[in-house]
């Protein structure tokens, strides 16, 4: 397994920031979400650091659907980055965080009415609208409640990411957003910006998840610069603002090559700044929402190993105590990771086994033949690169209780989530 910054072995035993995994066992049980939080922090202000121009005001923006809770919005609050939020869940954790709420854009592509109420209620600084319907329903209330609000409209740029199907969002038929492409979108620019209560903006325009091609990206700011350069002249509007989206890819397996982060938005800026100049927009603000990239790489699920067991036809198998209500990525996606036994760093890999959960469903498996030193009852199997999409989308199936979340930082270690307990499984039951 690869060790991420902040992954030290003691004692043959691995450590997250100087916290050792027994003990974190010992405190907390397993299993356990691990956040490393010396690197969110790390990985937030690289991207402030990074993303920045002298040309217009930049905005960092945690896409909260990778891993939210109370403590996240806290810690990248620290460092001034702003907000994607996609449902009322979101934008109600968001503001019992005491974010400031102007810097929160309400994405999603079917934002329900009473959700735009609260997203109006709670000041959040800037809707970002995604077709006909929804324009209609947000200038109606704007002008109800007598608000002046913030826009975006969300364009598909029409560029395939090579990525899993599941998660590219700018195919031609993708649900997101308005094609470029689509001659009625200028209809429904003029449209909005015609709206005394409606402050049209720009664009935001999102291309998919775990994408690895630098071009994809840079092709993409192109095609949104250039359409808006098209929009400021046929309709003689300004675009002032863009919104880039995320999507940067990580590492999970080796198999993955990232690009160096750093350098890539450096790039990243230089681009828009270029074609820009190119086009000649006014632009003020250019906004970015990394999740995964953000979150990703600093998270880790530890797990107690119980029983193993080789089938008739030959596959050996580890029995862990979470599994797919944890993690459901590799069910949902055939998403790759990988693991170590965290309490013998130092033995030989000399087995392959495939790790299943305790889920009562075949498919319920964290990973397919991984080299692993031979484990007994009672390890600790740490898997590596959860912190993104695996909180987010636990569920209770087989009626077990959701994992707790510890972060853990230069040998201190504090509780973020509590472990979901019996009572709260039937919380809601009549
Ligand atoms: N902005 C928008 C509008 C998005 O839809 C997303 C992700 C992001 C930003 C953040 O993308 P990221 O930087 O995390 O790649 N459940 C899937 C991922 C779905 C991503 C949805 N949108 C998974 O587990 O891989």
């Amino acid at each position: 397994m690869h060790l991420f910054k902040g992954m030290t072995i003691k004692n043959n035993e691995l450590n997250i920031s100087e916290v050792g995994v027994t003990k974190l066992r010992e405190k907390y049980q397993t299993p356990l979400y691990v956040y490393d939080e010396n690197l969110i922090e790390e990985t937030c202000a690289l991207f402030v650091d990074n993303f920045k121009s002298s040309n217009f005001k930049t905005e960092i923006l945690y896409a909260s659907k990778a891993f939210s809770c109370l403590e996240i919005y806290r810690v990248a609050s620290k460092f001034g980055l702003g907000f994607d939020v996609v449902s009322f869940g979101e934008m109600y954790t968001a503001y019992k965080a005491g974010v400031d709420m102007s810097k929160v854009y309400f994405h999603g592509n079917n934002k329900t009415v009473e959700e735009l109420e609260y997203a109006l209620k709670l000041n959040v600084g800037t809707i970002v609208i995604d077709n006909d319907y929804e324009y209609e329903i947000v200038n109606k209330l704007a002008e109800k409640n007598n608000r002046y609000v913030d826009v975006l409209l969300r364009i598909n740029t029409g560029i395939d990411a090579h990525t899993h199907e599941y998660i590219k969002t700018a195919k031609d038929d993708s649900k997101f957003g308005y094609s470029v492409y689509d001659e009625n979108i200028f209809h429904l620019i003029n449209n909005i910006n015609q709206q005394e209560n409606l402050n049209f903006k720009g664009f935001h325009s999102h291309i998919g998840s775990q994408i690895f091609e630098e071009n994809s990206f840079f092709e993409a700011v192109r095609t949104v610069l250039e359409f808006s350069k098209n929009v400021q002249d046929r309709l003689n509007i300004n675009i002032t603002v863009l919104n880039l989206g995320g999507g940067f890819g990580v590492y999970y397996t080796a198999a993955d090559k990232p690009f160096e982060l750093g350098q890539f938005l450096q790039k990243y800026i230089e681009v828009v700044e270029e074609e820009q100049g190119n086009y000649d927009l006014n632009l003020e603000k250019v906004v970015i929402e990394p999740g995964r990239s953000l979150i990703c790489n600093a998270g880790s699920t530890l797990y107690t190993i119980g029983g193993t067991k080789k089938t008739f036809a030959g596959r050996e198998y580890i029995f862990v105590d979470g599994g797919m209500g944890d993690n459901p990525r590799y069910a949902l996606y055939k998403a790759k990771y990988e693991c170590t036994i965290a309490n013998n760093m130092n033995g030989e890999a000399t087995e392959e086994y495939t790790i299943a959960g305790k889920y009562c469903e075949s498919g319920d498996i964290l990973i397919k033949d991984i080299k692993l030193p031979k484990a007994q009852a009672n390890d600790l199997l740490l898997v590596s690169s959860t912190g993104a999409y695996n909180y987010s989308m636990a569920s209770n199936y087989n009626r077990l209780p959701k994992l707790p979340v510890v972060f853990v930082k230069n040998g201190e270690h504090r509780l973020v989530v509590k472990r979901e307990t019996l009572d709260d499984l039937i919380k809601q039951d009549i």
